[in-house]
Formats: C-alpha cells, sequence, structure tokens
C-alpha cells in the first residue's frame, strides 16, 4: 500500500547455520498490481528451489494507511487520551504490514508491541504475555489469513465474563460491558460446539471498540472487535455476538479462498448463528430476526436494482485480462454475501430435508476444510459427495434452482427459508403497521394494542414495515412519535437507525435533529449510509441536512466510510 514505506529487505541466513543475522541486503522494488495496492518485489540473489525455505527480514513503517486508525482522545469514549486499532477485512492490512493480502493464503504469526506508559495492547492472538517496559508479546500459534491480525492500543481494561470469556474496553465502559455480556458468552461457544465441533482458537474475548469503529462486529480470532452501540443495557443486540462467534468455524477455520467468494463466510455465518440463535433462544425469535434480515435484502435489492453485478453471489474481483481493472473487494460489501448466501444454505438444509443430518454435513465439513481456504465449488462438490443420494438425483440442476444460477445469476433468491414460525411474533407487528399506515386513523384499534412487552426485534420488524409503507398520510408519524416514545427516543441503534428512515422518508422536520444527533453519535457503515442515501434522495432540506452533518462528522468516520458518503453526496 502506498502509505507502507519499507526500507530494507534482507535474506537471513538458515535457522542454525552460520552467518550475520543483520542478513544479506536484497533489491526492492514496488510496480504496479491494482488500484488498492501495489506488489512489493525482492530479488533474491539465486533463483529459490520449489518448497525451500526462506527468511526474509523486511523493515517498514506504517503511516497514515486504511487499516491503520489513530483517534485523537476526543474520538474515544473517555476522551482522555489517544487510541488506535487496525481494521484488516477485506484488503487493508497491506497498509498494516507488508504480507500476501489475501485470504487464500494462511500462516501464524507473532509480534512484539511497544507502547507508552498508561497505554495496553491487545492482539488477535492465541497467547499475549506482558513483558517489562510496557512491551507486549503475542503469538498466533493457528494459520489463519491476512485480514485476521488485528491490533488496538488504548487506555483499555478488562473484565471477565465467562470462563474463557473477558470484555475489554476504555474504563468508562467497563462495568456496562460486563453487565451486557457477563454469563452469557460461554452458552453460546458450548453450542456452536455441539452444533459444528470444537472451538480452537482457545480464548474468545469481546473488545469495545470507539464510536467510529465502522462495524457492528469484526471476527478477529480470540478478541471480537464490536460497536459500543451494543452496549444496550439489554442484551438486544446478541445476535451480533452470535454472529462474530459463528466466524470461529465459518470464516476464520474454512475461509473464502477469494472476496469474490465472501458469502461463503458470511452466508455460512448467518445461517450458523440462527442455528445457535435456534438453540439458545427457539425458532420463532429466530425467524423474527432472520425477517428484519430478509427486509434488508429486500431494501438493498430495491436500492440497487436487482440485476446489479453484485446482486450475485460470486462476484468478478479481477477481471481476467487485468488486474488493475479490478474491483475493489472493500467496495462489494452489501446484504447479498449475507442475506442471499443464508438462503441458499437453506436451500442446501432444505434439499436434505433433515436438520440434524444438515448438522452433521456442517460439522463434517469444517472438520474436512478446516485451517484452509476454499472455493464454492470445493463446498458445492463436498455437499454432493457427502449426499449421494442427492448427487444422484441431480439436486444441482433443477430447473430454476441451479447451483449454478444460485452462483452467478443476479437478483432475489430462488428459494427463501419458511419464516412462518415467527409468525407468532410478527403478526402483531404487521397489524400495527397496517392500523398506522390507514388514511384516517383507528385511535381505539391502535390503543388496544400494548407494545411495552415486545421485544427489541419486534418493534424493529413492526419499524421495517412502517418504513415500508412511508410515506404515511400526512400526521400518522407525528402521532406514532408522541404514542410511543420507547420508539422515538429510543436510545438503541437498530431502532434509532429505523426510526431516522422514517423521519427522513416522511419529511419530519420537527425530528430532524434526531438524525443528525445517531449521526454524531456513531460511525457504524451500515447505519451510516443508508441515512445518506436516504437524505440524498429526499428533500431540498434533507440534502442539507446530509451536507452539515458530514461536514462536522468526517474527521470522526473511517476513512473507507468517509469516502463512501463523499460518493453518495457527489463531493
Ligand atoms: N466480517 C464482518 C465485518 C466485515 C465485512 C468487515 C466485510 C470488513 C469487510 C462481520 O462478521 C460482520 O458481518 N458484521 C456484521 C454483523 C451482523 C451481520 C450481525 C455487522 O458489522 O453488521
Ligand atoms: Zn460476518
Amino acid at each position: 500500500h502506498p502509505s507502507l514505506s519499507v526500507s530494507r529487505a534482507a535474506l537471513l541466513p538458515p535457522p542454525g547455520g552460520p552467518g550475520d543475522q543483520v542478513g544479506q541486503v536484497l533489491p526492492v522494488e514496488s510496480r504496479p498490481f491494482t488500484s488498492y495496492g501495489s506488489a512489493l518485489h525482492i530479488a533474491l540473489p539465486q533463483p529459490a528451489r520449489a518448497g525451500q525455505l526462506l527468511t526474509l527480514l523486511i523493515d517498514y513503517e506504517a503511516g497514515e494507511g486504511p487499516g491503520v486508525c489513530w483517534l485523537s482522545p476526543e474520538q474515544t469514549a473517555g476522551k482522555q487520551k489517544p487510541y488506535m486499532y487496525t481494521q484488516g477485512q477485506a484488503v487493508l492490512n497491506r497498509s498494516f504490514f507488508p504480507c500476501f493480502d489475501t485470504p487464500s493464503i494462511k500462516f501464524t504469526y507473532s509480534a512484539t508491541v511497544k507502547v507508552p506508559e498508561g497505554f495496553t495492547a491487545v492482539m488477535s492472538a492465541t497467547s499475549w504475555e506482558k513483558q517489562k517496559d510496557n512491551t507486549f508479546v503475542f503469538k498466533m500459534s493457528q494459520p489463519i489469513p491476512s485480514y485476521l491480525i488485528a491490533l488496538v492500543v488504548g487506555d483499555i481494561v478488562s473484565a471477565d465474563v465467562g470462563p474463557r470469556s473477558r470484555v475489554w474496553a476504555e474504563p468508562c465502559l467497563i462495568e456496562a460491558a460486563k453487565k451486557e455480556y457477563d454469563g452469557v458468552i460461554e452458552e453460546f461457544l458450548v453450542a456452536g460446539e455441539k452444533l459444528f465441533g470444537p472451538y480452537v482458537w482457545g480464548r474468545y474475548d469481546i473488545l469495545f471498540m470507539p464510536p467510529s469503529f465502522p462495524f457492528g462486529g469484526m471476527e478477529n480470532p480470540c478478541l471480537t472487535f464490536v460497536t459500543p452501540c451494543l452496549l444496550a443495557g439489554d442484551r438486544s443486540l446478541v445476535d451480533v455476538i452470535i454472529h462474530e462467534i459463528s466466524h470461529s468455524w465459518f470464516g476464520n477455520l474454512v475461509t473464502n479462498a477469494s472476496w469474490g467468494e465472501f458469502w461463503l463466510n458470511e452466508g455460512f455465518t448467518m445461517y450458523a448463528q440462527r442455528r445457535i440463535s435456534t438453540e439458545v433462544y427457539g425458532l420463532p425469535y429466530t425467524c423474527l430476526e432472520a425477517a428484519t434480515g430478509r427486509a434488508l435484502l429486500r431494501q438493498h435489492m430495491d436500492a440497487t436494482g436487482e440485476d446489479h453485478p453484485l446482486n450475485k453471489l460470486r462476484v468478478v474481483i479481477e477481471p481476467g485480462f487485468c488486474l488493475f481493472l479490478g474491483i475493489n473487494p472493500d467496495d462489494t460489501y452489501n446484504e447479498t454475501p449475507y442475506e442471499k448466501g443464508y438462503c441458499f444454505v437453506s436451500y442446501l438444509a432444505h434439499l436434505v430435508g433433515n436438520q440434524s443430518k444438515f448438522d452433521a454435513f456442517l460439522q463434517a465439513y469444517v472438520n474436512r476444510f478446516k485451517f484452509q481456504s476454499i472455493t464454492a465449488d470445493d463446498t458445492l462438490e463436498f455437499f454432493l459427495e457427502y449426499f449421494p443420494e442427492l448427487k444422484e438425483k441431480g439436486v444441482d440442476s433443477i430447473p430454476g434452482f441451479e447451483f449454478d444460477r444460485w452462483l452467478n445469476t443476479p437478483g432475489w433468491p430462488p428459494y427463501l427459508p419458511d419464516l412462518s414460525p415467527g409468525q407468532q411474533l410478527m403478526r402483531p407487528a404487521d397489524e400495527l403497521a397496517e392500523l398506522w399506515a390507514a388514511d384516517g386513523l383507528n385511535m381505539e384499534a391502535i390503543e388496544a394494542v400494548d407494545i411495552t412487552g415486545w421485544r427489541t426485534y419486534q418493534l424493529v420488524y413492526f419499524l421495517d414495515q412502517v418504513l415500508q409503507k412511508s410515506p404515511l398520510p400526512e400526521g400518522n408519524v407525528k402521532r406514532l412519535s408522541k404514542m410511543y416514545p420507547k420508539i422515538s427516543k429510543a436510545q438503541n441503534a437498530e431502532l434509532r437507525l429505523r426510526w431516522c428512515q422514517i423521519i427522513l422518508k416522511n419529511n419530519l422536520e420537527a425530528e430532524y435533529s434526531k438524525v443528525k444527533d445517531f449521526l454524531h453519535s456513531q460511525g457504524k457503515q451500515k447505519y451510516t449510509l443508508p441515512l445518506y442515501r436516504t437524505m440524498w434522495g429526499g428533500s431540498e432540506a434533507t440534502r442539507a441536512l446530509a451536507m452539515e452533518t458530514f461536514s462536522a462528522t468526517a474527521p470522526q468516520l473511517h476513512v473507507n466510510v468517509q469516502n463512501y458518503v463523499k460518493k453518495i453526496l457527489g463531493l
């Protein structure tokens, strides 16, 4: 990456042999490769044999690259000390250290990190040790792809929340963090192990990031990074944790060999997440959560057009003739790999027709491909091998449901899993949304519905329905806002996102400040971009709101998110 400056490369003598430890200095050259990174060429003194072990020493300095984020004290929760974190996925770690920055290659790593007094360093590693002089030594003993190496340095402390889990956060958040997840993590890990096989990473810790962290969660092995928005006070956003835990098998053990098949990571993880959720919270609740996922896919496909090339599971990243013209994998992040991927895995389960048999397949799949990077062809071939009777029946080419169509045709999934077990939770929300969308409001019927006992995801689902029907007849949203302070004054980020979208779609100018406040309070990409898109697609007033909010918050946003917003606003 251009932000990385390599000063020197040397070939070290084979371990144990004679020779000086500084090594033999080698010529280094950077050559064009893609728009988001270049190739580091190191000339060896003589050709190496295939399989020969070489040790190269590379001196380099990392600076203001997109993978390494330097935050000022004001950008932290405590506002006292600076903070730094790295975010590798998808192709950002090339600005953190020189590497084969592709998910197709796995390796172990170790790191020695010296930090200033009063700071703590943590990494995605199986072991860490604090030595003298504020020096931390980390080792990851399992092979992982480059994008899973992660580092945080900040004023952070930890608290135990389970036999192999602790939470990490700035001191002012640690109590809230402990309260949110004390005693619940182990249950998810145990459920995951029962379904998918041993948890191989030793610890499972969670680090609460500063508000500008662009993702809900990032599955860095041993140490998941999460947005502080998860501190909702009621464990209502725990599905994100279950999701990141599920990556311990799908993504971190069995890895997509190319970012063009990102759905192998995320689609299988969504399926695994919902399997764990079903075991722990039951089918109705899990179907409700999956229905909100389906609504996100609907919104995404409506916004981009079903035929958009990114609405295929297999995305073309590198046109064969010229790498330089390829798409930046980080620009392909959207709902399709998640929710269409989930539908495809659900379709495979449907073909099998028996949950325990499919669970057994998933466990065999993990066991077969653990510590490897694979393609969708590997997955599907293994599926057909594992179920020879299905292969015999030719399930890969049922008209309309061909595996090839799933992978290579954009558009709405040809098969949707049955979410009707969630009806008991969704129906009241559907009915209430109908009432609020009516021309003359039937207040008697509305008042008869008591939402005080509704779970967060029921409210989310309700708001998605209202949003779909928006704009509502004049005055309805204003009344809705007054009637349900639980919604319009919510602190929960998932509710705030939907409420802000409703405010904008209905031109509820009196509450525009809520949109601004929400965008000032956090910088998650999946919250930020949809709001800017809606604002930019709206009235003069919402466009002005977008411009004003962006100029005030831009410096706080992750540079990728900044650039995506700029694109939306035509800047
Ligand atoms: N691995 C992703 C986050 C990611 C994707 C980072 C692509 C960089 C590039 C993570 O596991 C994820 O999917 N997070 C979701 C959680 C949700 C689906 C429960 C998020 O951040 O919203
Ligand atoms: Zn994920």
